[in-house]
Formats: structure tokens, sequence, C-alpha cells
């Protein structure tokens, strides 16, 4: 597919995406949600790729859904209107179910959908001077797509003051509140981002991909609900070829190669 909202590099195992709107602070359209859906989809089954970061171009990583799209959704049929909705669901869900480690490259400003994408992307760093907000009901408007995975991540209690009050807030406070895990310096980000990558490709691809999946399994439920899933989860880890390797390779004092 040619892109035309995105740029997608790969430098060995890692695939960097760059939403690619700048003009328009990397709003997001149908088009951009498509794209960006369709690429992560992919990036699921390219064995080569291990780790995928998301960053934005220009001034900003994302100012959010496109508000003249999103405006011009009262000229659109009931179903119509659905369907895209459904296709930004869509793009969420499948940077949720991702297999694979996704990692946000935040600066400038992550407002709306722009500051829900960060939130469901799984590690998430910031340089000190990006603004934030979850700015739907300044524009009468909600954050409802976005909302399971942003309280998943900042929890009920901010989710109340930042959807109830729309204002901005500043980097430090979006560490406070668990939606980004770092923030350094604009300038220091790349390095910031390739620490996480360093550690994120120290580990056994297989391991990350069952350590997402009980996270979403794991995550709102009872302790006694997921003692089966628990137990069944590290049963078959550590006997799988990447368990076995990576216990192998600490007890020969060697690394480990990994087999998936
Ligand atoms: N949808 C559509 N267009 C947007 C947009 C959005 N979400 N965010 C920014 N733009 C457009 C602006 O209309 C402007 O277009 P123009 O050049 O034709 O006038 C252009 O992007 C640049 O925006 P501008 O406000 O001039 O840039 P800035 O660097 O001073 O500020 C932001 C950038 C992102 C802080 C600011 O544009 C903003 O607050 N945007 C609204 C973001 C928002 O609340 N999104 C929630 C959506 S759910």
């Amino acid at each position: 597919m040619t892109l035309e909202r995105l740029e997608v590099d790969f430098d060995g195992p890692v695939a960097r995406i760059w939403l690619n709107r700048p003009d328009v602070r990397n709003a997001f359209d149908g088009l951009m949600v498509t794209e960006l859906r369709k690429t992560l989809f992919d990036l699921r089954t390219a064995d080569a790729v291990r780790v995928i970061v998301l960053g934005g171009r220009g001034a900003a990583f994302s100012a959010g859904a496109d508000l003249a799209w999103m405006k011009a959704m009262a000229g659109f049929s009931r179903e119509e209107n659905l369907r895209e909705a459904q296709a930004l669901a869509d793009l969420f869900f499948t940077v949720y179910n991702s297999p694979k480690p996704v990692v946000a490259r935040v600066h400038g400003a992550a407002l709306g959908g722009g500051a829900g994408l960060v939130a469901v992307c799984d590690i998430a760093v910031a340089a000190d001077t990006t603004v934030f907000a979850f700015s739907e009901a300044k524009l009468g408007i909600v954050p409802a797509v976005i909302s399971p995975y942003v309280i998943a991540k900042i929890g009920v209690s901010a989710a109340r003051e930042l959807f109830l009050t729309a204002a901005r807030f500043d980097a430090g406070r979006a560490k406070e509140i668990g939606l980004v895990h770092a923030v350094v310096p604009e300038a220091r980000l790349d390095d910031a981002i390739d620490s996480y990558l360093r550690d994120i490709l120290s580990c056994a691809p297989s391991a990350l991909a069952v350590g997402k999946r009980l996270i979403r399994e794991v995550q709102g439920r009872r302790p006694d609900e997921v003692i089966g899933l628990t137990t069944a989860t590290i049963a078959e880890q550590r006997t799988s070829a990447d368990g076995q390797e990576g216990m192998q390779a600490f007890l020969e004092k060697r690394k480990p190669r990994w087999v998936s």
C-alpha cells in the first residue's frame, strides 16, 4: 500500500512509524486511521520486526482526530458515521492487541485522540515541553473511543479530572498519572527511546507477546479468578523453546539466542 499519511522506516528489528501530516499537527482523518491500522496489522506477522516506535513528523506528536473530518460526520448517514468510529476503534484495538511492544515517541502536543494514542501504546517517552489534554469536551465532543485505554492507564480519578475540565497538562503531570513513563529534554528523546529499545530487544519476543496478553487478560480481574490462567501461562512459557533457551543461557553465562 502506498502511504500518504505515514512514513515507515525499518532499522533491523525496529519499525518506526511516523504520523506524517505536519501541516495539521498530525491530526488523523479516515485515511490516516486506515493506513495506521493496516501498517500495524501487517507488522504483527513481520518476523524481522520485534518492536514498533510511533512518532510524529513536524511540531507535534498528534493533535488528535481531524476536527474537519469529525465535523463532516454530520453529513454522513448514521451507518457511515458508525463505520468511521468503528475504524478508529479498530485502530486503537490493533495497537492494544499488537503482540509486539509499541513505544510512543511524544513531542510538541498530544491532544484528544493523540493523547489516546499515547495511552494505548505500551511505553511512552515524552519531551519535557509536550502539552497534553483530553480536550474533547471543550470542542463539544467526548473522548469516547479512547476511553477504555486512557482509563486503564491513568485511572478513574485522573480521567474524571482531565475529561471533565479538558484542561491542558504538562509532561510532568503526564508522568505522575502514568500516561507516560519517562520525560526528557527533547534533544534526548531518541537516546531515551533507544535505551528502552535495548531492553526490549534483550527479551524473548515470545515472552513479550505472552506478557502483553497476560496484562490484557489479568487487568481488572480478581487474583483468584486468574489462577488457572497465570499457572497455565508460566507452565507453557517455561517449557517453551524461548523459556528453555533463556534459562539455559543464564546458567551457562552467555547471551540467549531466541527461537521465536
Ligand atoms: N484537526 C484539524 N486541524 C487541526 C487540528 C485538528 N485536531 N489541530 C491543528 N489543526 C490545524 C489548525 O487548524 C491549523 O490549520 P491552518 O494552518 O489551516 O490554520 C494547523 O493545524 C496548525 O495549527 P496551529 O493551531 O496553527 O498550530 P500550533 O502549533 O500553534 O498549535 C496545537 C498546535 C495542536 C496545540 C493546536 O492546533 C490545537 O490545540 N489543536 C487542537 C487539538 C485538539 O484539541 N484536538 C482534539 C481532537 S479530538
